[in-house]
């Protein structure tokens, strides 16, 4: 019988590094057991941030929320806070002076096939320092087209930053397959929550709404920013229930993340958002938000 060839299952085309649970290496050697629940069941829960100026901006609210999000799956993050901090820092000096997309994932670990909690080993800890990947500067100028599409996640764990993002993936699949950019999920009643992987804001007569995190959506850094700049700006911001019709009829739609910042809507589904062009309070809240990460 032919000997088995080993196989190779890193990815070698993402520049940077990984650092698995204290052991830094280029990011095409990383690898990790394919017996980790965080693979076979999304049993891990994650940040992304990026740096500028070679520091991870809200660090701390990141770490906060990595923490809670753990204990929601009910497994502890087995390095102190303190060294996960040193572990970011070597990673992002290994990047060599270039900003760097950063991503920290604690897995429940290894253990034998099954749902059973119980014999999985120590959960894992990765942190990831990529070559950083930026929207095009026009999409700023132009702003994106989101598209509509029913939540299909779990909410066993409502706020947990957790892997599962396959009913995500498969929404954006189907959004840009109709032509849009990205997908935002409604609720089980048409409610919007989020973007696949953002925050969402509309604006009406100069006042900013955003859907109320109890709705069951990620209470995302960068919308807690934007939350604060409106009050030092004093633009009146609230949460509130909205649904399709109130972003359709608003003057201004904006999406918000860690690494895209402030992104202007154009269009929801098949609709035009007020004039077809970033309104001024999303451009105004971008410019705030980037002078804040100076
Ligand atoms: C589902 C979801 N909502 C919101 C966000 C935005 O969160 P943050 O501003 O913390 O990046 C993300 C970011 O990945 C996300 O995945």
């Amino acid at each position: 019988m032919p000997r088995p060839r080993p196989c190779s299952t890193s990815c070698r085309v993402v520049r940077g590094f990984v650092d698995i649970d204290g052991e830094l290496a280029p990011a095409g050697e990383a690898k990790v057991s394919v017996f980790d629940r965080g693979f076979l069941y999304g049993d891990s829960a994650f940040e992304a941030m990026r740096t500028y100026g070679q520091r991870a901006f809200r660090q701390d609210d990141h770490l906060d929320r990595l923490f809670a999000s753990c204990e929601q799956l009910r497994f502890g993050v087995p390095t102190g806070r303190a060294e996960l901090e040193r572990r970011i820092a070597r990673a992002i000096e290994a990047m060599g002076g270039q900003e760097c997309y950063l991503r920290l994932a604690v897995t429940r670990g290894s253990g034998p096939l099954g749902l059973d909690l119980a014999p999985a080993e120590q959960p894992r800890v990765l942190i990831y320092a990529l070559e950083l990947k930026l929207p095009d500067p026009r999409t700023y100028e132009r702003g994106i087209v989101l598209g509509t599409a029913h939540d299909g996640r779990s909410v066993r764990a409502p706020g947990a930053k957790h892997s599962n993002y396959l009913a995500s993936v498969l929404a954006f699949a189907d959004v840009r397959a109709r032509g849009g950019d990205d997908a935002l999920l409604l609720g089980a009643s048409g409610e919007v929550l989020e973007g696949a992987t953002s925050n969402v804001f509309l604006v009406r007569g100069g006042r900013v709404v955003t859907p109320a995190v109890g709705a069951g959506l990620l209470s995302g850094i960068t919308r807690k920013v934007v939350l604060e700049l409106c009050e030092e700006l004093g633009i009146h911001a609230r949460e509130a229930l909205v649904f399709p019709p109130e972003l359709y009829g608003a003057d201004e739609v904006f999406i918000t993340s860690s690494i895209r910042e402030v992104v202007p809507v154009v269009r929801v589904d098949d609709r035009g958002v007020g004039d077809g062009r970033p309104g001024p309070i999303a451009q105004r809240l971008l410019a705030a938000y980037r002078a804040a990460t100076a």
